[in-house]
């Protein structure tokens, strides 16, 4: 019988990642906190055929491609599957066909070889990313996060706990890139192109920034900066005057991210804690990783930034949050459930 409680903890556990949350079905494995394989098979070409990702187009790409990604990552780390001691795979949030497939897959996996399954949180997984590039980070630390569906600074006080010191009021950073993108005609997904968009223009367009001014507490707006993006963009259009597109997106980068990175810094600077981490799709922005490598060097602050491919979706990331709660015991039953959403607290 498949009991959770049976399960020995090892110290340094070989664990397998399952990611499949949205358009990524990807596998990875580490070995304690090293990377032994992390693989993607990607649907983002098909999807931008639609703009955008399509739930129905994303669930059955992740049913075909599970399988083969998973074998994948598993010869690539010259590990078998009967080496592996646990399985996390992320159950929330995300689509939730999209992520029944990879849980599914997880919990088939965990229960024919008698091992630990560990459903991971998606943000907890960008959140953990950092420990992969640095053997030796471990809380405290300030965080930023800046994904698709959150943006927020936190106080990482433990493996296990943070506390939000800020956070976005309306749209997440990343939703305002892909929107900016669209409303520049670029093809998705958005994020990237913008960033590629804005390396040949100026900061010359003025644009609301993305902190809001004499709030309680630190929060950010990017509803704002999004419709001053369309409004510049229309009143060109109305006057007839030659559309800047590389100076649009020049200047939303920068209203869209000096603010994160001014914060982030303040933040660990007002706290006394000495080393600032990132995760999520948008920290994969070269300028965001340039402006926050620089603003804390020059406070005197340790700087850890995964790599660009573990900032977007991947398993890898999945797999270092598996290994956290591997490591707490904390373990999942067969029967739990996928989650559209989850509260970031
Ligand atoms: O973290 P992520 O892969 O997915 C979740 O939301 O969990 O983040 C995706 C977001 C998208 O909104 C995308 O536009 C943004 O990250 N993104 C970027 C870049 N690459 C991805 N934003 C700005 N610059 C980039 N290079
Ligand atoms: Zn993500």
């Amino acid at each position: 019988m498949y009991n959770i409680n049976s399960f020995k903890i090892k110290s340094s556990p070989i664990i397998l990642g399952i990611e499949s949350s949205c358009d990524e079905t990807a596998a990875a494995v580490i070995s304690g906190r090293k990377l032994l394989s992390s693989e993607i098979i990607s649907s983002a070409t098909e999807q931008a055929k639609y703009g955008g990702v399509v739930p129905e187009i994303a669930s059955r790409a992740h049913t075909e491609a599970v399988g083969e990604v998973v074998r994948r990552a598993l010869k690539n780390a010259d590990v078998s599957a009967e080496k592996l001691d646990g399985v996390a795979v992320t159950f929330g949030a995300g689509l939730l066909g999209a992520l029944l497939v990879g849980l599914s897959f997880a919990k088939g996996l965990a229960y024919s070889l008698n091992i630990p399954l560990i459903a991971v949180n998606h943000i907890r997984g960008h959140l953990a990313a950092a420990y992969l590039v640095a053997e030796d980070l471990k809380p405290p630390f300030i965080t930023l996060l800046a994904s698709g569906g959150h943006t927020a600074v936190l106080h990482t006080k433990s493996y296990t706990e943070f506390e939000v010191l800020g956070a976005t009021c309306d749209d997440a950073a990343g939703e305002a890139f892909d929107k900016v993108a669209r409303v520049l005609g670029l093809e998705y997904p958005g994020g990237v192109n913008v960033e590629r968009l804005a390396r040949e223009g100026e900061n010359s367009v003025k644009l609301p920034s993305a902190l809001v001014k004499n709030a309680t507490r630190m929060q950010f707006s990017y509803s704002g900066l999004k419709t001053a993006v369309i409004n510049a963009v229309h009143n060109a259009e109305q006057r007839g005057e030659e559309l800047k597109r590389a100076d649009i997106a020049n200047s939303f980068q920068r209203a869209a991210i000096d603010p994160l990175v001014k914060k982030t810094v303040e933040s660990a600077l007002k706290r006394g804690i000495d080393t600032v981490t990132a995760g999520g799709g948008v920290v994969a922005n070269g300028y965001l990783r340039d402006t926050l490598t620089k603003a804390c060097q020059k406070a005197g602050l340790r700087c850890v930034l995964p790599e660009k491919r573990f900032c977007t979706d991947n398993a890898a990331m999945i797999a270092a949050e598996g290994l956290t709660q591997y490591l707490a015991g904390n373990f999942a039953d067969l029967s739990i459930n996928a989650r559209a959403q989850i509260p970031l607290k």
